[in-house]
């Protein structure tokens, strides 16, 4: 699987995402969305923002990029977590039913801070950000405390998260999806239920940490003021509606 475009020479570097003319279609009730991304390179080490108002798909896509949705059709869809290994055949995962292996990947690769935060309630703080940590099998190194330290949580570690702030446990979300070293952090609004100055506060320290550990980041939000100064690039979108407004659709690419 080596001589495809993926893992040709790329303006940005090894691509970590190569994707082409991928469709998702959602209905519900009579009403449709239908999410087109033509063409989505995404290079190692990219800080990727997908910027766009409620319904235009920013989820649809981020699920899609995490194998959580599998998209209707796919012209090609490959992915190359580790620069010195193959794409892999995402398509052929999803054709064939490999679900766990997607999960592997998921696992293994990818950090996920879901736009609802996403916390297990029962568990402490410590025990949240471990999460991904245990089910890989890594020991206890003191990341988790380090990772506290540096998102400013290190206090709350014990405590559960109906104990915190909003912007506690987004900081406690962000720590979730970092702490397993993922090569890639996928962050659905982050901030979303934050006052600017906060959002802005949390999402510099999100880039500083992404940064330090040269992680690729894919991030979306409603409001791009809130981001732009962060040195984001920003992917190019369209949307259409129907006029009678029983059909979206969305076109992304970058
Ligand atoms: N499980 C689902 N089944 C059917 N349609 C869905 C489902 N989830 C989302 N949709 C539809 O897909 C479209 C895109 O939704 P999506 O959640 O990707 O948007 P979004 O840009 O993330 O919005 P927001 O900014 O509000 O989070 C919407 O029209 C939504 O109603
Ligand atoms: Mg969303």
């Amino acid at each position: 699987m080596s001589t495809n475009n993926s893992s040709q020479a790329h303006p940005r570097g090894a691509l970590v995402y190569y994707v082409r003319d991928v469709v998702k279609t959602r209905e519900s009730e009579g009403v449709a969305f239908r999410l087109k991304v033509p063409s989505l390179q995404i290079a190692m080490g990219e800080k990727i923002a997908l910027v766009g108002e409620s319904g235009c798909g920013k989820s649809t896509l981020l699920d899609i990029l995490a194998f959580i949705l599998k998209p209707s059709s796919v012209g090609a869809f490959r992915f190359r977590p580790e620069r010195d290994g193959d794409p892999l055949d995402m398509d052929a995962y999803w054709k064939a039913g490999r679900l766990n292996q997607l999960g592997d990947l998921r696992k293994r690769y990818l950090g996920y801070v879901m736009q609802t935060g996403g916390l297990l309630p029962y568990l402490t703080v410590r025990e949240n950000m471990d999460l991904c940590r245990n089910v890989l099998g890594l020991a206890q190194d003191g990341t988790i405390e380090h990772l506290a330290e540096q998102l400013g949580i290190a206090k709350h570690l014990n405590k559960l998260p109906e104990a915190l702030s909003t912007g506690e446990r987004q900081r406690v979300a962000i720590g979730r999806a970092l702490a397993h070293r993922p090569s890639i952090v996928i962050a659905d609004e982050p901030t979303a239920s934050l006052d600017p100055y906060a959002a802005q506060k949390i999402m510099a320290h999100f880039m500083e940490l992404v940064e330090e550990l040269n992680i690729t980041v894919i991030l979306a939000s409603h409001a791009w003021r809130h981001i732009k100064e962060l040195g984001l690039r920003r992917l190019h979108h369209r949307t259409f509606r129907s006029e009678d407004r029983n059909l979206t659709e969305t076109i992304v690419s970058g």
